[in-house]
């Protein structure tokens, strides 16, 4: 067993894996059909990434341009590799809240039939390799909105002594509550996810993250928040707010704080595992917090422009809490925090992202 087949390989996540994946000797295929372009435009194309990675990675990486939603290449690829795959990272997804409602069919045929075609080739060919699944923490809804916060200068913050004050945890209902269409996609894929875990044995986890992040995210408006602030800031373009005084606090983690927490699971595998992954209180900020950070890294003031409604089902304050994979995982250690993350992004792309 030495694969390592990764899904949307040309995304932040998926590309990080495949890097780190490949640095611990596995032969990474990687699958991605640049989806991404299609849903947000070129400015969001993942081609970029996708030949940096075979420069890079030489052949380590084998590159297949295939969609998830298509059966019979799927079963083609599994078939081909069989028992050789060690591990499956599933990445590849339409990742975007208010995409997903300009074409639902495609959003749940991506996300949640695209992971069913996963887990049922993985049963009929690998049934041995772990599966690491990208889930959110979209598939608690609107939920978290209805934790007691109380307004600060700058942010957003849940009442001193909640039981969430440390992080939301994975005992928060996903049921009952508004989604968006791209939330109820994402919870028919996270629960198909555990239910192979529980129902055939197979040792699938669901990492249910907040912000993910980096600078190898193809930053668009309608996804790739923290790298988008800084790009706007770089680039002179207008970022806009939705709501809530822009102190909506988010939490953030960098992508190789996300793939190691994927090692992790990779070295010790569990049955129908979830857990929340994200920022956490180590690393989080409110729009108004980000906004300063990337003022002070690149000396220009944001534009911003602001809309009073905030967007359906958007989080009001959302910081995960880890505990649970730290106490499964104590090897896993979380690197960086969002000043850190933000000078990286703006390093990476200070040729790149210039204004027009
Ligand atoms: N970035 C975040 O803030 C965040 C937060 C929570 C969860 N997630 C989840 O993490 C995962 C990875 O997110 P990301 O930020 O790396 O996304 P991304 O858009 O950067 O990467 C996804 C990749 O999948 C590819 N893809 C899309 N549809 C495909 C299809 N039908 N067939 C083959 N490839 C396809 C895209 O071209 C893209 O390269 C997703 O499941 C997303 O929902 C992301």
């Amino acid at each position: 067993m030495s694969v390592a087949l990764v899904t949307g390989s040309g995304g932040l996540i998926g590309s990080e894996a495949a890097r780190h994946f490949a640095g611990l000797g596995l032969e990474v295929v990687g699958i991605d059909n640049d989806m991404r372009r299609e849903f947000f435009g070129a400015e969001a194309s993942t081609a970029w990434n996708v030949r940096r990675l075979a420069a890079d990675l030489g052949p380590a990486y084998t590159h297949l341009d295939a969609d998830i939603r298509d059966r019979p290449a799927l079963a083609e690829i599994f078939k081909r590799y069989g028992r050789d795959i060690a591990v499956v990272i599933h990445t590849a997804a339409q990742p975007s809240h208010d995409w997903a409602l300009r074409d639902p069919y495609t959003d749940f045929d991506v996300n949640a039939g695209g992971t069913l075609n996963i887990l049922q080739n993985v049963r009929d060919h690998c049934p041995e390799a772990p599966v690491i699944h990208c889930s959110t923490n979209k598939v608690y809804g609107d939920r978290p909105n209805s934790l007691p916060l109380v307004e600060r200068e700058t942010r957003w913050e849940i009442e001193p002594g909640h039981p969430y004050e440390g992080g939301i945890t994975e005992d928060m209902s996903i049921d009952a509550c508004l989604h968006s269409v791209f939330g109820a996609s994402k919870v028919a894929a996270d629960v198909m996810v555990q239910e192979y875990g529980r129902y055939f044995g197979i040792r699938t986890v669901c990492f249910r993250g907040g912000t993910l992040t980096g600078p190898a995210h193809s930053a668009t408006e309608l996804h790739g928040y923290l790298a988008y602030v800084m790009r706007c800031n770089m680039e002179r373009r207008t970022y806009k707010i939705f709501g809530y005084k822009g102190k909506m606090v988010r939490d953030a983690i960098h992508s190789s704080d996300v793939v190691s927490a994927f090692e992790q699971f990779f070295r010790a595998p569990r049955v129908a595992a979830v857990y929340n992954l994200g920022g956490g209180r180590h690393s989080n900020a409110s729009h108004l917090e980000a906004f300063a950070l990337a003022e002070k890294i690149t000396g220009h003031e944001m534009i911003t422009e602001y809309q009073e409604a905030n967007r359906v089902g958007d989080h009001q304050w959302w910081i995960g809490s880890n505990a649970a994979f730290q106490r499964d995982y104590p090897r896993w250690k979380q690197r960086y925090d969002i000043p850190m993350i933000l000078q990286e992004i703006y390093e990476a792309n200070a040729g790149t992202w210039v204004p027009a």
